[in-house]
């Protein structure tokens, strides 16, 4: 990269600036979900009432805008939308409609995902993205809900994540439903992509100005070794997030990137295509409290790589958990000059949104992990912002970076 010290770097006019977060992690209370009904079980840590976020959506897009956000990320909780089967909540869906409405008269431009990790539970006890059979229920709710919020909602996101979804709830058996098979995680990674395909088609047919895409986490990947060869290499080769991109390339507006970290060592050289030598070279600048490494430099990769499928790139996720908040502005300013490198030589990128908002529910590590541009007090449900959301506040402000 160039040499940008103390350069004031400009990002392209009518660039998107704000925060990211998702339904069960600030909503609180989302007791239809499958979620719910495993914290409540005892086998993963409560969410409760999180950062009342479902009483509190003015006073937080407020606050988003007094810092100059101009984009917010949000999801709609399909189990409260139907916490039966087939029984739809019209207060939950005018509480949406609220909550939309309310991003509008914050000048915040939407970003809407629909599937963020958790599931209602009957549709969970059904075999969830498990069973092709059941794909037609989660394709229902998005019709419903482009319906019902026509004309609301800018961005739409299928999913979240497909990759971390189907490897932490099928391979790891590290969340709901805690299986642990190679053949459910390939099933249910292809059915993701299928209903995303689905959807897209269905609801581009009906409203041709609608915008969709899909948040998919692409780590910077350098691996070296021999290319995969048994069929369990092969499968495995499968659900990279190669595979999912290129499954669903042809049906995408835009594509949400959410980038965190470096995954570097042994491995098969055709996914990361790095040789011994170059792998050396590549350092990390940091890590954050919970062993995260910090390699700015991969927001850039991965969005050069992007630019072979030529749709605009949103960053829809990048943050650290940081509760000393002594790493987080660095953390904010490198990763954005190298989303700038990467916008200088010509890869589309529209806009940033910072994970998260607020501290919140962190999934099963609970409420340790510090992620938020605000500091939130659990007990007071208090929102105070940190140095960090200063700084990133002025950069949403000037739309620029001094690097
Ligand atoms: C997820 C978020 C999560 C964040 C930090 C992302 O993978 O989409 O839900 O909070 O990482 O762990």
């Amino acid at each position: 990269m160039k040499n940008n010290k103390h350069k004031k770097l400009k990002f392209p006019k009518g660039f998107l600036w704000g925060a990211a977060s998702a339904a069960h992690q600030v909503e609180g209370n989302n007791i239809h979900s499958d979620w719910w009904h495993w914290e409540k079980c005892g086998r993963i840590t409560p969410s409760g009432e999180a950062c009342d976020h479902y009483n509190r959506f003015e006073e937080d897009f407020a606050l988003a805008k007094k810092m100059y956000h101009n984009a917010h990320r949000i999801s709609i909780e399909w189990a409260r939308v139907e916490p039966k089967e087939g029984k739809w909540d019209e207060k939950e869906i005018e509480h949406y409609r609220q909550v939309l409405e309310s991003l509008k008269r914050n000048n915040l431009k939407s970003f809407v995902t629909l599937f963020h990790f958790t599931l209602p539970k009957w549709f969970a006890d059904k075999g969830g993205f498990e069973k092709n059979k059941n794909l037609k229920y989660f394709i229902q709710f998005a019709e419903k809900m482009a319906q019902e919020c026509e004309g609301l909602v800018d961005f739409w996101l299928t999913l979240n994540e497909p990759k971390t979804y189907a490897l932490a709830g099928y391979t790891a058996g590290m969340w709901p439903p805690f299986k642990k098979s190679l053949f459910k995680t390939y099933k249910v990674y292809k059915h993701l992509a299928f209903s995303h395909n689905q959807i897209y088609k269905i609801l581009k047919g009906k409203y041709p100005k609608i915008k969709i895409g899909a948040a998919i986490n692409l780590p910077a990947i350098h691996f070296f070794g021999k290319p995969f060869k048994s069929f369990f290499e092969q499968l495995f080769a499968k659900l990279s997030n190669e595979y999912f991109v290129n499954k669903i390339k042809q049906n995408l507006d835009f594509f949400g990137l959410n980038y965190y970290f470096l995954i570097k060592g042994l491995g098969s050289h055709k996914i990361g295509g790095t040789d011994e030598k170059e792998i050396k070279k590549i350092v990390v600048t940091g890590a954050s409290d919970f062993g995260w490494n910090f390699y700015p430099q991969g927001i850039y990769e991965v969005s050069k790589k992007l630019k072979k499928i030529h749709k605009p790139i949103y960053i829809t996720e990048n943050g650290t958990s940081d509760p000393n908040n002594d790493k987080r502005s660095r953390f904010i300013l490198d990763h954005l000059e190298w989303v700038h490198q990467a916008i200088s030589e010509g890869v589309d990128v529209r806009g940033y949104l910072h994970w998260s908002l607020m501290d919140n529910y962190e999934w099963t590590f609970g409420y340790e992990p510090k992620f938020g541009l605000c500091a939130v007090d659990f007990e007071t449900q208090k929102r105070t912002p940190r140095k960090s959301a200063k700084l990133f506040g002025k950069i949403c402000k000037d739309n620029s970076i001094t690097a």
